[in-house]
Protein backbone atom coordinates (compact mmCIF):
# COMPACT_ATOMS: atom_id res chain seq x y z
CA UNK A 1 0.00 0.00 0.00
CA UNK A 2 0.92 3.83 -0.05
CA UNK A 3 1.99 5.47 3.07
CA UNK A 4 3.28 8.94 4.12
CA UNK A 5 6.77 7.79 5.78
CA UNK A 6 9.31 9.83 7.53
CA UNK A 7 12.48 8.57 9.50
CA UNK A 8 13.45 11.39 10.74
CA UNK A 9 12.15 14.69 12.69
CA UNK A 10 12.65 17.80 10.56
CA UNK A 11 10.31 19.71 8.10
CA UNK A 12 7.74 18.58 6.10
CA UNK A 13 10.38 17.60 3.28
CA UNK A 14 10.95 14.72 5.77
CA UNK A 15 7.84 12.76 4.71
CA UNK A 16 7.28 11.00 1.39
CA UNK A 17 5.05 8.90 -0.14
CA UNK A 18 6.62 5.07 -0.52
CA UNK A 19 5.06 1.70 -0.50
CA UNK A 20 4.31 -0.19 3.22
CA UNK A 21 3.28 -3.36 4.01
CA UNK A 22 -0.36 -3.38 5.07
CA UNK A 23 -0.95 -3.71 8.73
CA UNK A 24 -3.17 -6.62 9.89
CA UNK A 25 -6.04 -5.98 12.69
CA UNK A 26 -5.41 -7.31 15.64
CA UNK A 27 -8.58 -9.60 17.95
CA UNK A 28 -9.98 -6.27 18.47
CA UNK A 29 -9.27 -4.09 15.98
CA UNK A 30 -10.68 -3.00 13.01
CA UNK A 31 -8.61 -2.46 9.59
CA UNK A 32 -10.49 0.46 7.29
CA UNK A 33 -9.47 1.29 3.88
CA UNK A 34 -8.71 5.16 3.86
CA UNK A 35 -10.62 6.92 1.90
CA UNK A 36 -9.81 10.71 4.00
CA UNK A 37 -7.33 11.61 6.57
CA UNK A 38 -6.39 14.89 8.20
CA UNK A 39 -2.73 16.41 8.43
CA UNK A 40 -3.57 17.47 12.41
CA UNK A 41 -1.70 19.98 14.70
CA UNK A 42 -0.43 16.61 16.33
CA UNK A 43 1.06 15.54 12.85
CA UNK A 44 3.11 18.61 12.81
CA UNK A 45 4.31 18.82 16.14
CA UNK A 46 5.77 14.93 16.19
CA UNK A 47 6.56 15.38 12.62
CA UNK A 48 9.09 18.22 13.38
CA UNK A 49 9.75 17.34 17.26
CA UNK A 50 8.66 20.52 18.02
CA UNK A 51 6.25 19.67 21.65
CA UNK A 52 4.97 22.32 24.47
CA UNK A 53 7.61 23.73 26.67
CA UNK A 54 8.86 21.30 29.06
CA UNK A 55 7.30 18.21 26.88
CA UNK A 56 10.62 17.71 24.41
CA UNK A 57 11.94 15.03 26.62
CA UNK A 58 9.01 13.10 27.59
CA UNK A 59 7.69 13.00 23.87
CA UNK A 60 11.05 11.74 22.76
CA UNK A 61 10.45 9.15 25.15
CA UNK A 62 7.20 8.20 23.88
CA UNK A 63 7.62 8.64 20.22
CA UNK A 64 11.39 7.93 20.18
CA UNK A 65 14.30 9.98 20.98
CA UNK A 66 16.24 10.10 18.13
CA UNK A 67 14.35 9.34 15.28
CA UNK A 68 10.63 8.54 15.36
CA UNK A 69 9.42 4.92 16.44
CA UNK A 70 6.01 5.35 14.65
CA UNK A 71 7.08 6.66 10.97
CA UNK A 72 3.37 6.67 9.45
CA UNK A 73 1.61 9.60 10.92
CA UNK A 74 -2.05 10.10 10.98
CA UNK A 75 -5.00 10.16 14.03
CA UNK A 76 -8.01 10.50 12.12
CA UNK A 77 -9.38 8.27 9.04
CA UNK A 78 -12.62 8.15 7.34
CA UNK A 79 -13.26 5.08 5.04
CA UNK A 80 -14.84 1.57 5.08
CA UNK A 81 -13.56 -1.74 6.67
CA UNK A 82 -11.60 -3.82 4.96
CA UNK A 83 -11.06 -6.52 7.36
CA UNK A 84 -12.00 -7.50 11.13
CA UNK A 85 -9.67 -9.00 14.21
CA UNK A 86 -11.22 -12.47 15.72
CA UNK A 87 -13.24 -10.78 18.48
CA UNK A 88 -14.88 -7.91 16.89
CA UNK A 89 -18.32 -8.24 16.83
CA UNK A 90 -19.65 -4.54 16.35
CA UNK A 91 -18.48 -3.78 12.74
CA UNK A 92 -18.50 -5.69 9.65
CA UNK A 93 -16.35 -5.50 6.16
CA UNK A 94 -18.20 -3.03 4.00
CA UNK A 95 -19.34 -0.79 7.15
CA UNK A 96 -18.17 3.03 6.67
CA UNK A 97 -16.17 4.37 9.91
CA UNK A 98 -14.09 6.87 11.23
CA UNK A 99 -11.96 6.91 14.10
CA UNK A 100 -8.63 7.60 15.59
CA UNK A 101 -5.35 6.10 16.15
CA UNK A 102 -4.43 7.38 19.67
CA UNK A 103 -0.39 7.31 20.12
CA UNK A 104 0.20 4.44 17.22
CA UNK A 105 -0.90 6.78 14.14
CA UNK A 106 -0.85 5.55 11.17
CA UNK A 107 -4.00 6.78 8.93
CA UNK A 108 -1.74 8.76 6.38
CA UNK A 109 -1.69 5.29 4.44
CA UNK A 110 -3.84 3.50 2.45
CA UNK A 111 -5.04 0.63 5.02
CA UNK A 112 -5.36 1.68 8.69
CA UNK A 113 -5.72 -0.62 12.12
CA UNK A 114 -7.85 0.81 15.01
CA UNK A 115 -9.14 -0.27 18.00
CA UNK A 116 -12.83 -0.76 17.80
CA UNK A 117 -13.27 1.48 21.09
CA UNK A 118 -11.83 4.12 18.79
CA UNK A 119 -13.76 3.09 15.75
CA UNK A 120 -17.54 5.13 15.16
CA UNK A 121 -20.02 4.20 12.32
CA UNK A 122 -20.25 7.41 10.04
CA UNK A 123 -24.53 8.36 9.59
CA UNK A 124 -25.55 8.36 6.39
CA UNK A 125 -25.67 11.83 5.84
CA UNK A 126 -22.37 12.72 6.99
CA UNK A 127 -19.76 13.06 4.16
CA UNK A 128 -16.33 11.60 4.77
CA UNK A 129 -14.36 15.07 5.01
CA UNK A 130 -16.85 15.97 7.81
CA UNK A 131 -16.45 12.85 9.61
CA UNK A 132 -12.84 12.93 9.19
CA UNK A 133 -12.76 16.65 9.42
CA UNK A 134 -14.80 16.91 13.25
CA UNK A 135 -12.96 14.27 15.33
CA UNK A 136 -9.57 16.00 16.42
CA UNK A 137 -10.98 19.04 16.97
CA UNK A 138 -13.91 18.14 18.25
CA UNK A 139 -12.85 15.71 21.33
CA UNK A 140 -10.54 17.68 22.50
CA UNK A 141 -13.57 20.21 22.68
CA UNK A 142 -15.55 18.17 24.03
CA UNK A 143 -13.52 16.71 26.41
CA UNK A 144 -12.63 20.18 27.85
CA UNK A 145 -16.09 22.25 27.30
CA UNK A 146 -18.27 19.08 28.25
CA UNK A 147 -16.06 17.19 31.00
CA UNK A 148 -13.17 19.37 32.52
CA UNK A 149 -15.52 22.78 32.08
CA UNK A 150 -19.55 21.36 32.68
CA UNK A 151 -20.76 24.21 29.93
CA UNK A 152 -24.29 24.47 30.40
CA UNK A 153 -26.91 27.23 29.36
CA UNK A 154 -25.95 30.64 29.74
CA UNK A 155 -21.82 29.69 30.35
CA UNK A 156 -19.97 32.84 28.83
CA UNK A 157 -17.17 30.91 27.16
CA UNK A 158 -14.03 32.60 25.86
CA UNK A 159 -12.36 30.57 22.91
CA UNK A 160 -8.88 31.74 22.22
CA UNK A 161 -7.89 30.78 18.77
CA UNK A 162 -11.35 30.45 17.06
CA UNK A 163 -10.36 29.09 13.73
CA UNK A 164 -8.07 26.67 14.48
CA UNK A 165 -9.62 23.15 14.06
CA UNK A 166 -10.30 22.93 17.97
CA UNK A 167 -11.48 26.61 18.04
CA UNK A 168 -14.02 26.15 15.36
CA UNK A 169 -15.53 22.84 17.08
CA UNK A 170 -15.56 24.76 20.34
CA UNK A 171 -17.25 27.60 19.09
CA UNK A 172 -20.11 25.45 18.18
CA UNK A 173 -20.11 23.28 20.74
CA UNK A 174 -19.65 25.48 23.40
CA UNK A 175 -23.71 27.37 21.37
CA UNK A 176 -24.51 23.91 21.00
CA UNK A 177 -24.75 23.25 24.86
CA UNK A 178 -26.41 27.21 25.17
CA UNK A 179 -23.10 29.23 26.01
CA UNK A 180 -22.80 32.18 25.07
CA UNK A 181 -19.43 32.41 23.17
CA UNK A 182 -16.72 35.15 22.72
CA UNK A 183 -13.91 34.10 19.91
CA UNK A 184 -10.27 35.53 19.86
CA UNK A 185 -9.06 35.37 16.12
CA UNK A 186 -8.08 37.93 13.14
CA UNK A 187 -9.70 40.07 11.21
CA UNK A 188 -9.95 37.50 7.73
CA UNK A 189 -11.70 35.02 9.83
CA UNK A 190 -13.97 37.41 12.40
CA UNK A 191 -17.10 36.65 10.09
CA UNK A 192 -16.60 33.01 9.90
CA UNK A 193 -16.57 33.15 14.44
CA UNK A 194 -19.93 34.99 13.73
CA UNK A 195 -21.18 31.90 11.30
CA UNK A 196 -20.67 29.28 13.93
CA UNK A 197 -22.14 31.02 16.31
CA UNK A 198 -19.36 33.37 18.37
CA UNK A 199 -21.71 36.21 19.44
CA UNK A 200 -18.84 38.61 20.30
CA UNK A 201 -15.66 38.25 18.22
CA UNK A 202 -12.20 39.95 18.86
CA UNK A 203 -9.90 40.47 16.65
CA UNK A 204 -6.35 40.08 18.37
CA UNK A 205 -4.99 42.33 15.66
CA UNK A 206 -6.32 45.44 16.91
CA UNK A 207 -7.11 44.68 20.55
CA UNK A 208 -4.45 42.60 22.87
CA UNK A 209 -5.61 40.03 25.19
CA UNK A 210 -4.75 41.71 28.33
CA UNK A 211 -6.70 44.42 27.63
CA UNK A 212 -10.20 42.86 27.40
CA UNK A 213 -11.78 43.84 30.71
CA UNK A 214 -14.80 41.54 30.39
CA UNK A 215 -15.07 38.23 32.48
CA UNK A 216 -15.90 34.83 31.30
CA UNK A 217 -16.79 31.92 33.33
CA UNK A 218 -14.87 29.67 30.52
CA UNK A 219 -12.04 30.54 28.99
CA UNK A 220 -10.75 28.21 26.28
CA UNK A 221 -7.10 28.55 25.09
CA UNK A 222 -6.06 26.82 22.04
CA UNK A 223 -3.47 28.56 21.13
CA UNK A 224 -1.14 28.58 23.71
CA UNK A 225 -0.51 32.29 24.62
CA UNK A 226 -2.74 32.44 27.77
CA UNK A 227 -1.03 31.79 30.88
CA UNK A 228 -2.55 30.69 34.08
CA UNK A 229 -2.31 34.30 35.44
CA UNK A 230 -3.79 35.81 32.42
CA UNK A 231 -6.32 33.64 32.40
CA UNK A 232 -7.61 34.03 35.50
CA UNK A 233 -7.92 37.83 35.37
CA UNK A 234 -10.35 37.01 32.49
CA UNK A 235 -12.23 34.74 34.85
CA UNK A 236 -15.16 34.80 36.78
CA UNK A 237 -14.55 34.24 40.77
CA UNK A 238 -15.49 30.13 40.29
CA UNK A 239 -14.30 30.27 36.43
CA UNK A 240 -12.61 27.45 34.73
CA UNK A 241 -9.48 28.02 32.97
CA UNK A 242 -9.21 25.46 29.76
CA UNK A 243 -5.38 25.27 28.36
CA UNK A 244 -5.67 22.67 25.39
CA UNK A 245 -2.10 23.95 25.28
CA UNK A 246 -0.08 24.00 27.99
CA UNK A 247 3.38 24.00 29.01
CA UNK A 248 5.11 20.89 31.21
CA UNK A 249 5.02 23.66 34.38
CA UNK A 250 1.30 24.88 33.74
CA UNK A 251 -0.11 21.02 33.44
CA UNK A 252 1.86 20.64 36.57
CA UNK A 253 0.08 23.78 38.01
CA UNK A 254 -3.23 22.97 37.01
CA UNK A 255 -6.01 21.45 39.08
CA UNK A 256 -8.90 22.54 40.43
CA UNK A 257 -10.88 25.38 38.38
CA UNK A 258 -7.48 25.11 35.66
CA UNK A 259 -7.34 22.68 33.64
CA UNK A 260 -5.22 21.18 30.56
CA UNK A 261 -4.29 17.52 29.72
CA UNK A 262 -4.57 15.33 26.62
CA UNK A 263 -8.14 14.78 25.20
CA UNK A 264 -9.98 11.57 25.21
CA UNK A 265 -10.26 9.42 22.26
CA UNK A 266 -13.83 7.41 22.46
CA UNK A 267 -16.00 6.12 19.97
CA UNK A 268 -19.17 7.03 22.22
CA UNK A 269 -17.86 11.08 21.75
CA UNK A 270 -16.85 10.30 17.91
CA UNK A 271 -21.07 9.33 17.54
CA UNK A 272 -22.21 12.50 19.88
CA UNK A 273 -20.04 14.95 17.21
CA UNK A 274 -21.24 12.90 14.22
CA UNK A 275 -25.14 12.97 15.06
CA UNK A 276 -24.85 16.66 15.89
CA UNK A 277 -22.89 16.85 12.24
CA UNK A 278 -25.99 14.75 10.52
CA UNK A 279 -28.22 17.25 11.99
CA UNK A 280 -26.44 20.12 10.86
CA UNK A 281 -25.59 21.25 14.23
CA UNK A 282 -21.82 20.99 14.10
CA UNK A 283 -19.37 21.19 10.72
CA UNK A 284 -16.00 20.52 10.07
CA UNK A 285 -14.21 23.65 8.76
CA UNK A 286 -12.50 22.83 5.39
CA UNK A 287 -9.57 24.81 5.44
CA UNK A 288 -7.89 22.37 2.50
CA UNK A 289 -7.94 19.28 0.69
CA UNK A 290 -4.85 17.48 -0.47
CA UNK A 291 -3.79 14.24 -2.67
CA UNK A 292 -2.05 11.49 -0.56
CA UNK A 293 1.16 12.42 -3.04
CA UNK A 294 1.02 16.09 -1.71
CA UNK A 295 0.96 15.34 1.56
CA UNK A 296 4.60 17.44 2.58
CA UNK A 297 2.42 20.24 1.12
CA UNK A 298 -0.04 19.96 3.79
CA UNK A 299 2.43 19.09 6.57
CA UNK A 300 3.67 22.67 5.31
CA UNK A 301 0.42 24.54 5.30
CA UNK A 302 -0.51 23.31 8.85
CA UNK A 303 3.11 24.77 10.09
CA UNK A 304 2.49 27.83 9.11
CA UNK A 305 -0.42 28.16 12.18
CA UNK A 306 -2.75 29.98 9.97
CA UNK A 307 -5.19 27.28 8.59
CA UNK A 308 -8.49 27.98 8.94
CA UNK A 309 -9.88 24.43 10.49
CA UNK A 310 -8.77 21.55 9.34
CA UNK A 311 -6.24 20.28 6.37
CA UNK A 312 -7.11 16.94 4.75
CA UNK A 313 -5.87 14.30 2.66
CA UNK A 314 -7.51 12.41 0.36
CA UNK A 315 -6.30 8.55 -0.66
N1 LIG B 1 -4.65 18.91 24.83
C1 LIG B 1 -4.97 18.17 23.78
O1 LIG B 1 -5.30 16.99 23.89
C2 LIG B 1 -4.93 18.79 22.41
C3 LIG B 1 -5.71 18.22 21.40
C4 LIG B 1 -5.71 18.83 20.15
C5 LIG B 1 -4.93 19.96 19.91
N2 LIG B 1 -4.16 20.44 20.91
C6 LIG B 1 -3.33 21.63 20.68
O2 LIG B 1 -4.22 22.71 20.48
C7 LIG B 1 -3.61 23.66 19.62
C8 LIG B 1 -4.61 24.06 18.58
O3 LIG B 1 -4.81 22.99 17.70
P1 LIG B 1 -5.55 23.27 16.33
O4 LIG B 1 -5.60 21.99 15.61
O5 LIG B 1 -6.81 24.00 16.56
O6 LIG B 1 -4.47 24.24 15.67
P2 LIG B 1 -4.55 24.95 14.30
O7 LIG B 1 -5.78 24.55 13.57
O8 LIG B 1 -3.25 24.78 13.62
O9 LIG B 1 -4.66 26.50 14.70
C9 LIG B 1 -4.52 27.43 13.69
C10 LIG B 1 -5.37 28.63 14.00
O10 LIG B 1 -4.83 29.30 15.15
C11 LIG B 1 -5.14 30.67 15.00
N3 LIG B 1 -4.22 31.50 15.76
C12 LIG B 1 -2.87 31.54 15.64
N4 LIG B 1 -2.37 32.46 16.50
C13 LIG B 1 -3.42 32.99 17.16
C14 LIG B 1 -3.56 33.96 18.18
N5 LIG B 1 -2.50 34.58 18.69
N6 LIG B 1 -4.79 34.24 18.64
C15 LIG B 1 -5.88 33.63 18.13
N7 LIG B 1 -5.82 32.71 17.16
C16 LIG B 1 -4.61 32.38 16.68
C17 LIG B 1 -5.01 30.93 13.53
O11 LIG B 1 -5.90 31.94 13.18
P3 LIG B 1 -5.37 33.33 12.61
O12 LIG B 1 -4.78 33.04 11.27
O13 LIG B 1 -6.60 34.15 12.59
O14 LIG B 1 -4.32 33.81 13.57
C18 LIG B 1 -5.38 29.59 12.88
O15 LIG B 1 -6.67 29.62 12.29
C19 LIG B 1 -2.34 23.01 19.07
O16 LIG B 1 -1.21 23.55 19.75
C20 LIG B 1 -2.50 21.55 19.41
O17 LIG B 1 -1.26 20.92 19.61
C21 LIG B 1 -4.15 19.90 22.15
Amino acid sequence: MRAAVFTEYGPPSVVTVTNYPIPSPAKNEVRVKVATTAVTAADSRIRAANFPKGFGMLARLIFGIRAPRRTVLGAVFAGVVDAVGAEVTDFAVGDRVCGMTGAKFGAHADYVCAKVTKVAAIPEPVADDQAAGILFGGTTALTYLRDKAAVTPGTTVLVNGGSGAVGTNAIQLARHYGAHVTAVTSTGNVQLMRDLGAEQVIDYTTTELKTISNQFDVVFDAVGNITIESGRRMLTSDGVLLLAVASLGQTLKAHGKVKAGPASERAADFTTLLELAAHRELRAVIDSSYPLADIATAHARVDTGRKVGNVLVTM
